[in-house]
């Protein structure tokens, strides 16, 4: 690659998850010393805010909005990498993308939108593998605990057994934190345009959605639906609102990969809700809850007042005291084809959403900017597990909060 000014650019670096990633980033790596980085939005206004709230008068900062080509063009030309935060990304992300695989940027973001991610794969990955971009959607909690997760288990089985499981399942153990607007933006829209698209509700109901061509297993996948006891935690479960995007991620994983899972890998996620009546009626409760909350944003009155009211606005989410109070339990238990069972956790010391997401981006960014090799990797859309792997583990576990380790 030519000479770029930066290694970094937080593109959205204003947004409610920008403005932490950029804390961490000035508390990690400080600024203009080892790592280059720069601010970058729509408004200048909003940026130098940002730079006095920081405490930081020389970082440097780059106009751009999200539909200017010419502009995302030129930011791109000067950073090795792009960290995006603009979402919903089916409705703000696409110059962006197109931006990087034209200019051979490597780029990373927080989206967890299955149908938005497919387009953009249909759409760029040539021009990607062919400019030498590596595009990394996804690199929030959803999905990198689960695809990481999963990544780190089926390396101890691998170690212990000489093969991989070929079923494993994550339930979240405990989680606390809040949702931001824009999460809960990115949610609403996806529900909207499912509600009149059969074609996107095909696309999302199948777990390889995002696999390549002709990766498929011939057994149904595990999936939670509704209230179900789990016989291996002894608890009920209920259904995981991030499932839907880190089951495709981690096949996609697995597929990148070639397949080291193995072909027929079964994955599934869940919430525990507790042993019981009690467990029992909190897993009804959750699933109520959530197919009240997808009606609700499916149909454009009730979406109204959802967004109106009862859901957080953009900019909008967990206060500092509630991020740092947050944090996530995540068990992993995986079996062999001869029934051989290994227990994994996976933890995070902040609200998932933004306290913890923001560290895991930022990681991201760098481990992308100084770890990854183009000659190891090379353009094209990959997953956090398959272009990262141990790299971006050591560097979650040494510097933003999260543990992976085996139950024994
Ligand atoms: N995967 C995960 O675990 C995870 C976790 C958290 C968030 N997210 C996702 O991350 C995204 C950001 O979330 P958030 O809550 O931080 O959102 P937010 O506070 O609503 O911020 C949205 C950002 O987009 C910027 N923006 C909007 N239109 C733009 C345009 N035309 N040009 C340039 N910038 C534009 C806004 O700029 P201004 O500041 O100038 O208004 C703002 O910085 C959402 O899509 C959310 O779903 C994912």
């Amino acid at each position: 690659m030519e000479h770029r000014e930066y290694d970094l650019v937080v593109f959205g670096a204003t947004s409610f998850v920008g403005k932490i990633l950029c804390r961490y980033l000035v508390d990690q790596y400080g600024t203009g010393a080892d790592l280059k980085w720069a601010i970058a939005g729509r408004s200048e206004a909003k940026l130098g805010a940002l730079k006095r709230e920081l405490g930081e008068a020389a970082l440097p900062m780059i106009v751009a909005d999200a539909d200017d080509i010419a502009g995302l063009n030129a930011m791109c030309l000067q950073t090795r990498v792009v960290i995006s935060t603009v979402g919903p990304y089916a409705l703000f992300g696409e110059t962006l993308v197109q931006a990087c695989v034209q200019t051979g940027t490597d780029y990373c973001d927080l989206t967890g939108e299955v149908q938005w991610i497919r387009q953009m794969i249909v759409r760029y990955e040539d021009q990607a593998r062919s400019s030498g971009a590596r595009i990394v959607h996804c690199c929030g909690f959803d999905s990198i605990p689960s695809d990481l997760g999963v990544w780190f288990l089926q390396n101890e089985a691998t170690k212990d057994f000489g093969e991989p499981c070929n079923q494993v399942s994550m339930r979240v153990k405990a989680a606390r934190g809040g949702l931001s607007g824009g999460t809960v933006a990115s949610l609403i829209n996806v529900t909207k345009e499912a509600a009149s698209n059969p074609q996107l509700r095909k696309e999302l109901a199948n777990p390889f959605s995002l696999a390549p061509a002709g990766h498929k297993s011939s057994k149904r996948q595990p999936n939670v639906k509704g209230a179900q006891y789990d016989p291996d935690f002894g608890v009920w479960l209920a259904p995981f609102m991030m499932a839907p995007i880190n089951v495709r991620i981690v096949h996609r994983s697995n597929a990148l990969q070639g397949t080291p899972y193995g072909q027929e890998f079964l994955y599934d996620e869940a919430m525990m809700t507790g042993k019981g009546l009690k467990g029992r009626l909190a897993a009804l409760g959750i699933t109520a809850g959530l197919g009240g909350f997808i009606a609700g944003a499916a149909i454009k009155p009730t979406r109204w007042i959802l967004e109106r009211f009862v859901v957080p606005k953009p900019g909008e989410g967990p206060s500092p005291e509630s991020q740092k109070s947050g944090f996530y339990d995540l068990r992993f238990i995986g079996q062999t084809a001869d029934g051989r069972t290994l227990r994994t956790k996976v933890t995070g010391d902040r609200d998932p959403g933004y306290g913890s997401t923001a560290k895991m981006l930022g990681e991201a960014g760098v481990c992308l900017a100084r770890d990854v090799r183009n000659t190891d990797r090379a353009g094209g859309f990959w997953t956090p597990a398959s272009i990262f792997g141990e790299t971006l583990v050591e560097r979650l576990k040494t510097n933003a909060g999260l543990t992976f380790d085996r139950i024994d």
